[in-house]
């Protein structure tokens, strides 16, 4: 189970999470949604280990073994997982290549490469990719729907125990929402994953259909439910969130 314990972060001395309280059990899925600003990435990038993120409080633990003052990569070996949004600079380094490094970091031993090769086409097959997409260079031309599978491609390749995922559904047309959607499914349940989805709209849950609902407001988690509550909010914005955090 993922835990988050009491979690204050703050950025250049700001409070932005405010005592948070959160845990993901191994095979499900939890919707985490709240206005602009309220502190939704900035949980996310803490739980990674992101060092330019201060954890001023709280506490951060992985199958009962404590990560708060983990660095990245270890985080990363206990088996969590944050879709990188990687930067376009890399270039030159194939889809392939770069989830083979990624993989071998993971690991004690790198993979032979033959295994590899077999790990990822099961992987793309599972995905509904073509095989051809692994051999393009990452990120270059990639269109914004493109980048959204390869971050699913990616968390079904590094077969991470919890994943977070910051807005997978932004920019993404109505067809390739439905592909992403039915790809997260399918890694979620096959490899049993603690998935944190971090959304502004309902219409994603429709697809990845969430056991809990939690709304956070001004660093804090205001309210938690079940699907119903992505509905209210749809239904009727934010703003009795709001009041309900100034209480
Ligand atoms: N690197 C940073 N430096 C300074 N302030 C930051 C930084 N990152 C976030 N903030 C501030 O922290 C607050 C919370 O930002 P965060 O990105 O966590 O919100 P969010 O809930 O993800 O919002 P959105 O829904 O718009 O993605 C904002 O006021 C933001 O300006
Ligand atoms: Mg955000």
């Amino acid at each position: 189970m993922l835990e988050i314990k009491d979690l204050e972060v703050s950025i250049e001395g700001e409070k932005i999470v405010k005592g948070v309280n959160l845990e993901v059990k191994p095979g499900e899925i939890h919707a985490l949604m709240g206005p602009n600003g309220s502190g939704k990435s900035t949980l996310a990038h803490s739980l990674m280990g992101n060092p330019q993120y201060s954890i001023d409080a709280g506490k951060i633990i992985i199958d009962g073994e404590e990560v708060t003052d983990e660095e990245a990569d270890e985080r990363a070996e206990e088996g969590l997982f944050l879709a990188f949004q990687y930067p376009s600079e890399i270039s030159g380094i194939t889809v392939a290549e770069f989830l083979k490094e990624a993989l071998d970091e993971r690991r004690d031993e790198p993979m032979g490469s033959s295994e590899f090769r077999e790990h990822l086409r099961e992987k793309l097959d599972l995905l509904d990719m073509d095989d051809e997409y692994a051999r393009r260079y990452l990120n270059e031309g990639f269109s914004g729907g493109e980048k959204k599978r390869n971050e699913i491609l990616q968390m079904s390749v590094l077969e991470p125990k919890y994943t977070v995922l910051d807005e997978i559904d932004s920019g993404l047309d109505i067809d390739a929402l439905k592909v992403v959607s039915e790809g997260i499914n399918t890694v979620a349940e096959e490899q049993e994953i603690g998935l944190l989805m971090i959304t502004h709209y309902q219409r994603i849950l429709d697809y990845v259909k969430p056991d809990h609902v939690h709304v956070m407001v001004d660093g804090k988690i205001v309210e938690s439910g079940g699907p119903e509550l992505a509905h209210r909010l749809e239904d009727e914005g934010y703003d009795w969130a709001k009041e309900q955090a100034e209480m």
